[in-house]
């Protein structure tokens, strides 16, 4: 769909954005965006004013969001689904769950962005949410590379915990957005498999006991940028386990139980042509709807060549897209009909068809939001239409 509106917003948008907003906002670090970002948000959210604003000019621009669930992830001309992901609305990190939940009670925004976010760009993915809730890493976590639109981050999968997490969406569960995600985390530092299972299963009875519909659950299997990443999740036969417990806890959580509530997982860049098949095989076997390819890419920071942080962005972008061709080869060899997310610098339409044209039904993005501003995706999508 190709309004005049739209195209203007978009256009205005792109100057705005590009010739005052980026260059304001690169002459401080990225880490000061980031701390101002999360306030500015928590702000918006409590702001009915500027949610209809937000709203307005979402619906305007944002082609295809408000598909009911489950999403289909049917492509079709400009209808190719973009979704924010994982990492943005997470929440504020929290020593333990009576604080975090206390901090509800008292009717504080934990999760910036909550409303403002969905109102603005669409379908957005929530989380990383673990078990507990988590501190994150201290001293600076977000870093810029400009020149090949890269962003690194060892955030270190800060947030408050899936109890309060489900407890504060629950509170707002008239404002939520009618389509979203929820991203679940393994535990990092938990090497149990016993205890994994646990805690992933506990952290999704919080969602469902307080009967939020999230349109999909990620699992989310890689993450790179905490310091204890046990970095095994994501063998065959690990995957295998978790999914499968997770499809049978899911099994009748839609539509008055004839239905349930999708698994989608989230895996690494830079597997082996094997482990990528392997892992496809279990999605097929269990169950599993989507495969989102790929988290973060670990390298050093620019600080501390001793300290690895995620890589996403620009030089994300080709071992992601690596990766969804081995998925794509694998689907394509069993026959199975598990979906597959392009995510690793989606930065315009080049790059996003790269992924399309590599197999990706979908794509999920962050990194780009910094470069060419809140309304990124829409602008991919725009571009996507003129180049088909
Ligand atoms: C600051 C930041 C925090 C993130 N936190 C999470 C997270 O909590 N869970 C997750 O699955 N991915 C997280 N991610 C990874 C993104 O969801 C995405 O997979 C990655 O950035 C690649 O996409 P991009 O190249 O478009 O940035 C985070 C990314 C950034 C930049």
């Amino acid at each position: 769909m190709r309004s005049p509106l739209r195209n203007l917003l978009l256009a205005a948008h792109r100057q705005l954005y590009e010739r005052l907003a980026r260059p304001l906002i690169f002459r401080g670090s990225a880490q000061t965006a980031h701390e101002s970002l999360l306030r500015l948000l928590s702000e918006l959210d409590g702001n009915a004013l500027a949610i209809h604003v937000l709203k307005q000019i979402g619906r305007t621009v944002v082609q295809q969001t408000e598909s009911s669930p489950p999403l289909s992830l049917q492509r079709g001309p400009g209808g190719e689904v973009l979704i924010l992901a994982a990492g943005m609305v997470k929440g504020r990190g929290f020593h333990d769950e009576a604080t975090a939940l206390r901090a509800v009670d008292s009717g504080e925004n934990i999760i910036p962005g909550w409303r403002s976010v969905p109102a603005l760009v669409g379908l957005v993915e929530f989380g990383s949410f673990t078990r507990w809730p988590r501190l994150g890493n201290p001293g600076t976590v977000i870093w810029r590379d400009e020149p090949t639109r890269s962003t690194q981050n060892r955030v270190g999968l800060k947030n408050p915990g899936a109890q309060a997490a489900a407890a504060f969406l629950a509170r707002h569960a008239a404002d939520l957005p009618p389509v979203y995600g929820l991203n679940i985390a393994v535990s990092p530092g938990v090497t149990d498999p016993a205890q994994e299972l646990d805690e992933v299963l506990t952290s999704l009875s919080f969602f469902l006991e307080q009967k939020l519909s999230p349109a999909w659950f990620t699992l989310n299997l890689s993450c790179p940028n905490t310091e204890d990443d046990p970095g095994g999740h994501q063998t065959a036969a690990r995957a295998r386990d978790l999914c499968g417990a997770i499809l049978n806890h899911l099994v009748g959580t839609r539509n008055g139980a004839s239905e349930s509530i999708p698994l989608w997982i989230k895996i690494s860049p830079e597997l082996g042509a094997d482990q990528y098949a392997a892992l496809m095989q279990v999605c097929a076997e269990v169950g599993v709807q989507t495969i989102i390819a790929t988290n973060t890419l670990p390298r050093p920071t620019p600080d501390n060549p001793g300290v690895n942080a995620g890589v996403g962005g620009g030089r994300l972008h080709q071992p992601a897209l690596e990766a969804v061709r081995h998925l794509a080869a694998a689907r394509a060899t069993s026959g199975c009909a598990v979906k597959i997310i392009g995510c690793g610098g989606v930065l315009d339409g080049a790059t996003a068809q790269a992924f399309l044209d590599a197999g990706a039904d979908a794509l999920q993005y962050w990194s780009v939001l910094i470069y060419r501003g809140p309304l990124a995706a829409a602008l991919i999508q725009q571009e996507i239409e003129l180049n088909g």
